[in-house]
């Protein structure tokens, strides 16, 4: 089942379409808009990593002019789904070739309107859209086709491009610079055939540069033609001209073979076949198709926690793409998992600014990491829907959680591919800096004996400035423990590299600490029940049920977290102590993992899309598929359903969810089908009761295997590659 697909229309569902049906690659997103849409509508042609700021509004990425504008006007009037009586609305997403294509059938006095377009984003890594639009009416009729380049553009925080010109040149043609870096941002577009018997007029005003296309047409007649756009960013503009006359002579049907081939090769390497449940089968196959957009195209990308859906959460990358994205790519994708190490090597210059503003030596990673590490996140991220005042959050200064996710991500990709040659590449000098950062951060107690980490916030964002954190403390013992270990393996080597960074680094003194410290950091006990307790004092805070806790709720979008109603409570707001069991699954037992779930599932919102999969893989870990399942669903649907929250005290947040995507993949490949490579590729399948078959291509060292996961018998098979 390769076809989402949407019937009927309703305003109230243009946002969720949006995201649901978005196409394009790391250097260009396209919203699953329709051709009318405007700003309004939340069009958005994405410029991923291509960031601005206007005035003391957030740094967002850039929304590009528009060249997927097209409408009908009849009788004077536009007439589209928004304003006429859709008598049949279908909106389609072919995800093998990654093309989008809707067709619409509306009404207006005596006679219906047909629209039919498709479009994609040439998946070669240029910044081409390609479309094709087509009418026909029931009735003899003059019709104007109004197509062109919108530039009434939608922003959430300011105008980003400023200087806007518009020309006509044998193509239509928009450029404009953004106002902080003064990039600059041009769009050309043309069509084929310009239409014979029709007159063609250039209209330029505030919203754009337009044809407007008469013609007098015939009943039942179909009009249509094909629409070529380019955009460019500062230098790629040189050549934009020769590109699009390239692409206007190959045609969209030539162009797709292209893309197509592109996105079959991609499919090959990753596809996953679920039998016996098709609904399990198509959703995780969504998942898939978004984290295959998302694959970075540079080794200064990684990817943005909202993907290329438009410029929530700042277009910046999270601790989603290393613990929730990057094992799909280590699975199917090797150059993009090493660019999503890269990145953070670039951006150890902002990681090392960043905790020198907070008076901290080594390398503290931005929470929401732009360009060159610069960290977006504010001070204060929410509002309070009541007063409308800004909310004082710790996302940025607290969530120290983040560097270590690094670490653990430079681990992991290092064990599965044994490229050590990465540490050369800078990893090994991140590994040292974020050590020396942990080291400066926590402290020794004397009377305790421990090594503890106070002040900071883990995943679960609603307890602010707690001290010692399971999830925080375990991952600061790994990134000691990396340390030594990446030392052990220069000596082993015969390799002085270790030794002349610790000169050059002036290491010695942290590399005794480290020594002093890897075994004496607090990792927080297993009590009596088996529970392991959040963070210091977690136990002591009120036991209260879930559902009475939101029903004490004035405003459904008010915050929990902090000094909201969750804040003194047992309530949180993601998996915390069960993402920390599932990233260090070999140090706890079955039992423990099964005490924690219990006692934790109870208590947690799931009020990110981050914490299902995390419930869902230890859920298999336990031997609990069944339980797992509803929590893969929600994962691998929360796209396809739009059911996630679009609001967080008072901020818009929607779009698209990678890291769900990828923990819906992960729930799939590591849970259910139970696949490990610690002692050589093996599975040890959990399959939900829905399940027949499960079966899949992954990558392990240099080698291609054909999984095949059935409720009898699971085969493994290297594969030619
Ligand atoms: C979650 C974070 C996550 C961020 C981006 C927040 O709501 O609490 O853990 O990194 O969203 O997805």
């Amino acid at each position: 089942m390769w076809l989402i697909k949407e019937n009927g229309f309703d305003k109230e569902h243009i946002i969720h379409r949006g995201n649901q049906f978005i196409i394009g690659h790391m250097k260009l997103g396209v919203r699953g808009t329709l051709d009318e849409f405007r700003r309004a509508e939340k069009v958005a042609i994405t410029l991923p990593f291509v960031y601005d700021q206007v005035g003391d509004g957030w740094r967002e990425p850039v929304n590009a002019f528009n060249p997927l504008f097209s409408e009908v006007i009849i009788d004077g009037k536009p007439l589209n789904v928004l304003n006429g009586h859709v008598i049949s609305h279908e909106q389609t997403l072919d995800m093998k070739n990654a093309v989008m294509s809707r067709r619409s059938v509306i009404q207006r006095g005596d006679y219906q309107v047909t629209i039919e377009s498709s479009r994609f984003v040439s998946s070669v890594d240029e910044r081409l859209i390609i479309s094709k639009f087509q009418v026909s009416i029931d009735k003899d009729i003059k019709i104007v086709i109004k197509t062109g380049i919108d530039i009434d553009i939608w922003d959430i925080n300011g105008k980003h491009i400023e200087d806007v010109k518009l020309s006509e040149k044998g193509y239509l043609k928009v450029e404009g610079v953004t106002h902080e870096k003064g990039h600059l941002i041009t769009c050309l577009k043309e069509i084929t055939p310009l239409f014979e018997n029709s007159k063609v007029k250039i209209e330029k005003n505030n919203d754009g540069i337009f044809y407007g296309i008469e013609i007098d047409a015939k009943k039942n007649h179909v009009y249509k033609f094909e629409s070529f756009a380019v955009i460019g960013v500062d230098q790629e503009n040189d050549d934009l001209e020769n590109k699009l006359s390239e692409v206007l002579h190959e045609g969209y049907h030539k162009r797709l073979e292209k893309h197509s081939q592109i996105w079959n090769q991609k499919w090959d390497v990753s596809n996953v076949i679920i039998k016996g449940d098709d609904a399990a089968d198509v959703a995780l196959r969504y998942s898939i198709y978004h984290l295959l957009l998302l694959a970075p195209q540079s080794n200064s990308q990684s990817i943005p926690a909202r993907g290329i859906s438009g410029q929530t959460y700042k277009g910046a990358v999270f601790w989603d793409t290393e613990i929730f994205m990057l094992p799909f790519y280590l699975n199917t994708d090797l150059v993009s998992a090493k660019r999503i190490i890269l990145y953070r090597i670039q951006g150890l210059p902002g990681a090392k600014q960043k905790a020198k503003s907070y008076g901290f030596k080594g390398a503290f990673y931005a929470w929401e990491s732009q360009e060159d590490g610069f960290d977006a996140c504010t001070d204060y991220n929410v509002t309070d829907v009541f007063t409308k005042r800004l909310i004082r959050t710790y996302f940025k200064d607290k969530q120290v959680h983040i560097s270590g996710d690094i670490v653990y991500a430079m681990k992991m990709y290092i064990d599965r591919t044994k490229d050590f040659s990465i540490l050369k590449d800078g990893a090994l000098e991140v590994i040292l800096e974020v050590a020396r950062f942990y080291l400066d951060y926590g402290h020794y107690s004397i009377l305790k004996n421990r090594f503890e980490i106070w002040d900071v916030m883990g995943p679960d964002e609603y307890h602010e400035r707690v001290h010692n954190n399971a999830f925080t403390n375990q991952l600061v013992k790994m990134v000691f423990e990396s340390v030594l270990d990446y030392e052990e393996y220069f000596e082993s080597e015969n390799d002085s590299y270790f030794n002349d960074m610790v000169e050059k680094l002036s290491y010695h003194h942290e590399l005794e600490l480290i020594n002093k410290y890897k075994d004496l950091v607090y990792i927080k006990e297993i009590e009596d029940s088996l529970v392991i307790e959040q963070f210091d004092g977690y136990f002591n805070h009120k036991d209260i049920n879930k559902d009475e806790l939101f029903k004490l709720k004035l405003h459904e979008h008010e915050y929990l977290g902090g000094q909201g109603l969750a804040g003194d409570t047992q309530i949180i707001k993601q998996a915390d102590v069960i993402s920390m069991l599932y990233l260090f699954k070999e140090k706890y037992s079955k039992e423990v993992i099964k005490n924690n779930w219990e006692y934790y599932e109870p208590r947690t919102e799931h009020g990110s899309t981050l914490s299902a999969s995390m419930y869902a893989l230890t859920s298999c870990m336990i031997s609990h598929p069944d339980h797992a399942y509803p929590l893969f669903m929600k994962s691998a649907t929360v796209d396809l359903t739009g059911k996630s929250k679009h609001f967080a005290g008072g901020i818009y947040i929607g779009g698209t969810h990678p890291a769900a995507s990828g923990g819906a993949y992960m729930t799939a490949i590591f849970g259910f089908s139970g696949l490990s490579f610690n002692q050589g590729i093996k599975v040890n399948p959990k399959l939900p009761q829905s399940f027949e078959n499960i079966s899949y291509t992954v990558r392990d060292k240099g080698k291609l295997y054909k999984v095949n996961v059935d409720r009898n018998e699971s085969k493994i098979m290297e594969e030619k590659d």
